[in-house]
C-alpha cells in the first residue's frame, strides 16, 4: 500500500545552478547528532568528510575524540580503547540490528546514511515523513498498538513516532528551530550524505559546458575557413 503523495518542495540543492548550503549541512548534522542518532546510524560517514562541507579540521577532530574505538589486536591479541579520529566513522547507537530490534518494539531503525536515494521521493518524501504526523489519526483509521498514523508512510502505521517539535535544538546561528526548519535541515544534510560528491559533478557539468562551448566555436570556425574558398 502507498503512502499518501509528498508534496514536492523547492529544494535549494537540488538546482543545478545551485550546491548545498554549508550553513545549513552544519544544522542538519546537528539535528541528525542530537535527535536522530540516538536510533539511527550514519554508517559511511568518516568524520574527515565533515571538514570543509561542515565544519573545521580542529571541529571534527574534537567531535571524533567524544567516542571511543577498539584498537588493532597487539601481539597478544587484546584489543584496547582509543579515542576517535578523523578517519573514524560516525558510530552507530546499536551493537546490531538485533540490539536494535531488541530497543524499538521489533522495528529495526534504518541507516540514514543513503535514505535520501533509497525512498520513492527522496527528500520531499523524509521531509513530508518527519513532518506529517498528524495530532490525531483520522477518524476511521485502524493504528496497530505499537505503531504511529503517518500518512506518508507506505502503510500508515510507522514505528517510529514523531521526533521534531518546536524548539528541540539549539542552533548556534541563531536560526529559529521550528519543526520545519529541523526536518529541512536534517533532509539537505540527508541529502549531502547520500551524495557527497554532488556539489564536485555540478562544478564539472559547468566547466565541461564551458569548454564544450569553446571547442565547439572553434570547430565552427575552422570549418567556415576551411570551406570559404568554396563558392
Ligand atoms: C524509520 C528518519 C529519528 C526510530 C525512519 C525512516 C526515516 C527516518 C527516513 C524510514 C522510513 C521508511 O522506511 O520509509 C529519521 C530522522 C530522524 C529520526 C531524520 C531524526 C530527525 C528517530 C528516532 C528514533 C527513530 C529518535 C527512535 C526513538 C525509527 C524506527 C524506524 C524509523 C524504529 C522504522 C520504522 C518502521 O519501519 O516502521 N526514520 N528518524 N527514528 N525510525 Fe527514524
Amino acid at each position: 500500500e502507498e503512502g499518501l503523495h509528498a508534496t514536492r518542495y523547492p529544494w535549494e540543492h537540488e538546482k543545478f545552478t545551485k550546491t548545498f548550503d554549508h550553513a545549513a549541512l552544519r544544522r542538519g548534522f546537528q539535528v541528525y547528532r542530537e535527535v536522530c542518532s540516538s536510533c539511527h546510524s550514519l554508517n559511511r560517514i568518516p568524520y574527515r568528510t565533515l571538514v570543509g562541507t561542515m565544519m573545521t579540521n580542529d571541529e571534527a577532530k574534537a567531535l571524533a575524540e567524544e567516542n571511543e574505538y577498539d584498537t588493532e589486536p597487539n601481539d597478544e591479541g587484546e584489543i584496547e580503547k582509543r579515542p576517535g579520529k578523523l578517519s573514524d566513522y560516525v558510530p552507530a547507537p546499536y551493537k546490531n540490528d538485533e540490539a536494535a530490534r531488541a530497543a524499538n518494539n521489533g522495528a529495526l531503525p534504518p541507516d540514514l546514511s543513503l535514505m535520501v536515494k533509497a525512498r520513492h521521493g527522496g527528500c520531499n518524501y523524509i521531509f513530508s515523513l518527519l513532518t506529517g504526523y498528524p495530532e490525531e489519526p483520522p477518524a476511521g483509521a485502524v493504528v496497530p498498538s505499537g505503531l504511529n498514523f503517518n500518512p506518508y508512510f507506505p502503510g500508515t502505521g510507522i514505528a517510529m513516532a514523531r521526533v521534531l517539535y518546536d524548539g528541540l535544538v539549539d542552533y548556534e546561528d541563531g536560526t529559529p528551530a521550528t519543526s520545519s526548519q529541523m526536518a529541512k535541515d536534517v533532509v539537505e544534510f540527508l541529502n549531502w550524505s547520500a551524495e557527497p560528491e554532488m556539489d564536485h559533478r555540478k562544478r564539472m557539468g559547468w566547466k565541461v559546458m564551458a569548454v564544450g562551448s569553446v571547442l565547439f566555436a572553434i570547430s565552427v570556425w575552422v570549418k567556415r575557413h576551411r570551406w570559404s574558398t568554396i563558392k
